[in-house]
This record gives structure tokens, sequence and C-alpha cells, in this order.
């Protein structure tokens, strides 16, 4: 979406150049039920025309985006960490003793360039949690480089991470690589943590982004104590999306060590059941 110069604005009128996000909040979808259901959809799609693949988003990093930003160093990454700390205190009342559990249900497209499974259960508390976390980066200074209003999407799929398929004629997704599911449920998704990630870094080695920060809300109710996290690891996802090329938007640059700590089924309880406060600790 980058503003050609069409002649008819004066020079002093151009539009301000958009700045581009290169970090994001979001929920990771990591529920296997739900992986399985995208699959089906995402093997329809490869087997109407195999051309399209590459547009197809690996499940290992499926997730909701709540907002996206713009971090110019270091330092706004610290910032950033720090804001989501704050967020939590704001959160914890609503989102501790998994109070938010999000339904994905049925297909939809952003102007034929990304499809998506809705959010429909929770979407009144997913409303609260992301106005909550807009709200504070904004007063702290990291708005949301997007102005679009929060539209919650899980995206299956998406034709920008491979421009050269519009370049070779293909310009919308193939509604009818997708038409039988448009009805289909996808799963439930129990949400128990936030995280800060990245765009442009390596990916985590369980194919996840790179969480520059997460926090998680806990199970009170079974808690007695509070203790520090251990960083913990999720299941590796499927191997072949390991191999995956990422996004273009998202590709990987540098290499870490692993933090991020959102996965699927026994994991995620297991985390819950042994944190009661995850504190966001500076990375190296
Ligand atoms: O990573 P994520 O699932 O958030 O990607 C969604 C894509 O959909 C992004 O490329 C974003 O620009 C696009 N989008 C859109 N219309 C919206 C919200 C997101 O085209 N209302």
């Amino acid at each position: 979406s980058g503003s050609k110069d069409d002649g008819l604005l004066p020079k002093d009128k151009k539009k301000p150049k958009k700045i581009m996000p290169n970090f994001f909040l979001a929920i990771r979808v990591s529920n296997p039920q739900i992986h399985s259901a995208i699959k089906i959809v995402q093997d329809s799609i490869t087997t109407y025309n195999e051309k399209l693949t590459p547009a197809l988003i690996p499940l290992a990093t499926l997730h909701l985006t709540l907002m996206v930003i713009h971090l110019e160093n270091d330092e706004q990454i610290q910032k950033a960490k720090e804001v989501l700390n704050q967020c939590k205190i704001s959160l914890d009342p609503i989102l501790q003793n998994s109070a938010l559990t999000i339904t994905f249900s049925g297909l939809d497209h952003f102007n034929h360039q990304v499809l998506y499974v809705k959010a429909l259960g929770g979407e009144e508390v997913l409303k609260s949690v992301v106005n909550i976390v807009r709200e504070t980066f904004t007063k702290e200074g990291i708005p949301s480089t997007d102005r679009r209003e929060f539209s919650p999407h899980l995206t299956v799929m998406k034709l920008s991470r491979k421009p050269m398929l519009r370049r070779k004629g293909i310009k919308k997704i193939p509604e009818e690589s997708y038409v039988s599911w448009v009805d289909m449920s996808f799963g439930e998704e129990s949400v128990n943590s936030l995280h800060l990630c990245s765009m442009n870094k390596k990916k985590e080695k369980d194919g996840f982004y790179k969480c520059e920060a997460t926090v998680t809300f806990i199970d009170t109710a079974n808690e007695p104590a509070s203790t520090e996290a251990e960083n913990t690891r999720g299941e590796v996802d499927e191997a072949q999306e390991l191999n995956s090329t990422g996004d273009e938007e998202q590709e990987a640059t540098s290499s870490s060590t692993a933090l991020c700590d959102e996965n699927a089924g026994e994991a995620s309880k297991m985390l819950r059941k042994t944190l009661l406060m995850r504190r966001i600790s500076p990375r190296s």
C-alpha cells in the first residue's frame, strides 16, 4: 500500500509516509484442533491451485493480532515491554481464570487479499482487551501504525506473503478454493497470555514469532503462591512448518534464544499450574 505520486496533489499536500509496523501484540492460537481444521482449508486451497501454497500461513505462526506498532530501537523495545507489563495490571481482572475463550467459526476475507477465520464467541471481552492494550500503548507514546478499527481475524492465507503471485496474475484469493469451508467451526482458544512479537526477527525454534515479551494470566482460583517464571517452550509444531520460508513481511534476519512461552494443550495447562505471575525480563 505504498503511496504513489499520482501528480494530483501539490508536493506540500502529499500524504505523510506510512510508518511500517515491525512489531505486534498478539494472542497465539495453538489449539491443535484449530490447527487441524485450518489445515483442511489450506489443503483444499493447495488442491485447487498449488501455486497458492506460498501464501498460506504456517500453522506454527497462527495468531490473532491485537495491535501493530513500530519500534525503532532497543530502547523502544524495552519501553514496549514495560507498557505490556502495565497492560497486564489492567488486564488481570479480565483475563485471570481463563475468562476469555475465543470461538473461531466461519471464513471471511479482506478485499480478497487476506483469508481469515472469524473470531465470534468471546468477541466482547476480546474487544475490551484490545481497547485496553491500544489505549495503554498509545498513552505511553506507542500508537498503532494501523488506523483501521479492530476487526478480529485469524489469518490463514494472505497474498502479500508472496508478491510474485500478483505478478503472475493471481490478484485475488479465488473463492472456489475455500468455498466448501466458509461455515466451518474451527474450535476454541482459551486466552492465557499476550505476546509482543517481532515481525522481522528469526522465528523461534517452535516456529512461532520471536516474542520480546509475554504476559501470562493465571488461574488464581487454584494457585496458592507466586513464583517467578521459568522459560518454557512449547511443543514443536509440524516439522514441515519449521522449513517454512516465512512471511515476506515477517522474515528472519537474526538468531536468538527462545523465551516465548505459549503453546498448546497439555503444555499450556502445565504452564498455568506452575506460574502465578510472569514478569517480563530483559532479553539477551
Ligand atoms: O498477521 P495478521 O493476521 O494480523 O495479518 C492480517 C493482514 O490483514 C495484514 O496484512 C493486514 O494489513 C490485513 N488487514 C486488512 N484489513 C483489516 C485488518 C487487517 O487488510 N481490517
